[in-house]
């Protein structure tokens, strides 16, 4: 284990100040609102994820953050200081990109060297940060190799230990495993998470990818159309999203668009649904219902109680997928349920065979109809055979 950075020691106060903090900023181009009013704050030594689709403004983000963008609007404090008209060498802010462009013409230990020779530090210490940079990362017997040498994996090591070369405060990290084969990203998925939490530098991370936000990150902030929709830890983004957006985006859902009756329960295509979770709403109101997959109980029969929560249709898919069980159901008037079932507990249940699927009302969320982003049907079994 290596000892802290001693350079540039921090005012005393610095551990009460949270780590990145942005307050209402705006980036535009053009007329394209790239970054829209974001308020957002990085605790110090989290592991915090910027998800979203594609053109939400999470590199923007990044890059306001970093200093190689300015907002229109807002502030940006690092370590408790606005760093507006700071450039981006003079920030506490490293950042890996997901193409990690290494100096293909310098050797390995050249590439992690190169920002502490930027800032005149001298040889001797240079040697030495170079040698437990490259430690950090498992990469110190490859200090003599060209970038072209190394796996796509160990370049991306080395893309790390020089952006932590200089003890940042915040490593900012864009889609940095986005190159990696599967195995290899899975991999780096534990190395980056043992790394962040040995160091206790915070990171952002952005990914496109759920179930890496959701394993890695100890918070996750949900982006759309440059906002943070919803910041919370993994458990609280899956369990008590604030929006059908939000619930479509993690994990897998099945959407039902309804209206409120009077009596409370929403009618929707396939019969009255009530529910315990989510927005309130009034009589009238469009609403859209979501209901996890492995929260669907299936039978082969008919279900005691109330004719709500629950919906006859044929089975027209299953996959097994060792731990559990997927069935598609066809509901009937084009609507399409996802079950996911325990394996020991799955009905013995074939394409073909009708079958009921119900749900407990405090399973079942509520949300306003927003009329857009909602995630399609499902319409096949994934990673499955059929039959
Ligand atoms: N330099 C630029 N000039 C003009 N428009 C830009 C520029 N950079 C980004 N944008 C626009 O701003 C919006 C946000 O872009 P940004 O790169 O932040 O998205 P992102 O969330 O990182 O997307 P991706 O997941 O595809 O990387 C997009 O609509 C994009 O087209
Ligand atoms: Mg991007």
């Amino acid at each position: 284990m290596t000892t802290p950075a001693t350079t540039a020691a921090p005012p005393a106060s610095a551990d009460a100040h949270d780590a990145v903090v942005l307050t209402r900023v705006s980036k535009l181009y053009g007329d394209v609102a790239a970054v829209d009013d974001l308020t957002l704050t990085v605790r110090r030594g989290e592991f915090l994820s910027l998800l979203g689709p594609s053109g939400c403004g999470k590199t923007t983000t990044l890059r306001m953050i970093a200093g190689f963008e300015h907002p229109d609007t807002g502030d940006i404090l690092v370590d408790g200081r606005s760093v507006l008209g700071v450039p981006p060498h003079r920030r506490q802010v490293n950042t890996v990109f997901q193409a990690y462009a290494l100096f293909p013409h310098m050797s390995v230990a050249e590439n992690v060297a190169y920002g502490l020779e930027q800032k005149r530090t001298p040889k001797a210490e240079i040697r030495g940060q170079v040698a437990e940079a490259l430690d950090m990362v498992q990469m110190r017997g490859y200090a003599n190799r060209r970038p072209t040498q190394l796996s796509g994996g160990q370049q991306q090591r080395v893309a790390l230990a020089r952006a932590l070369v200089n003890r940042p405060s915040v490593l900012l990290l864009d889609e940095p495993l986005g190159a990696l084969d599967r195995q290899l990203r899975e991999e780096m998925q534990v190395e980056l998470k043992l790394l962040q939490s040995r160091l206790g530098i915070s990171f952002v991370f952005v990914t496109h990818d759920q179930g890496e936000a959701l394993s890695m990150s100890d918070r996750i902030a949900i982006m759309r159309e440059g906002r943070v929709e919803q910041l919370g830890d993994a458990d609280a983004i899956y369990s008590t999203p604030v929006s059908a957006y939000v619930a479509g985006f993690v994990g897998q859902q099945n959407f039902l668009d309804g209206r409120v009756a009077d009596a409370g329960a929403v009618e929707t295509d396939l019969g009255p649904v009530r529910s315990t979770r989510g927005a309130p709403v009034r009589p009238g109101e469009r609403v859209r219902v979501a209901v996890r997959p492995e929260l669907v109980r299936l039978s082969s029969s008919e279900p005691d109680g109330t004719s709500e929560n629950r919906v006859r249709g044929t089975v027209i898919g299953v996959a097994h997928q060792g731990e559990t069980r997927q069935f598609l159901v066809d509901a009937g008037r084009g609507h399409t349920l996802l079950v996911r079932v325990p394996t020991p507990a799955a009905p013995r249940l074939g394409v073909g065979d009708p079958a009921w699927c119900r749900w407990e009302t405090d399973d079942v969320h509520l949300f306003p109809h927003d009329g857009e982003h909602s995630a399609p049907p499902p319409t096949s079994v994934p990673d499955g055979h059929a039959g």
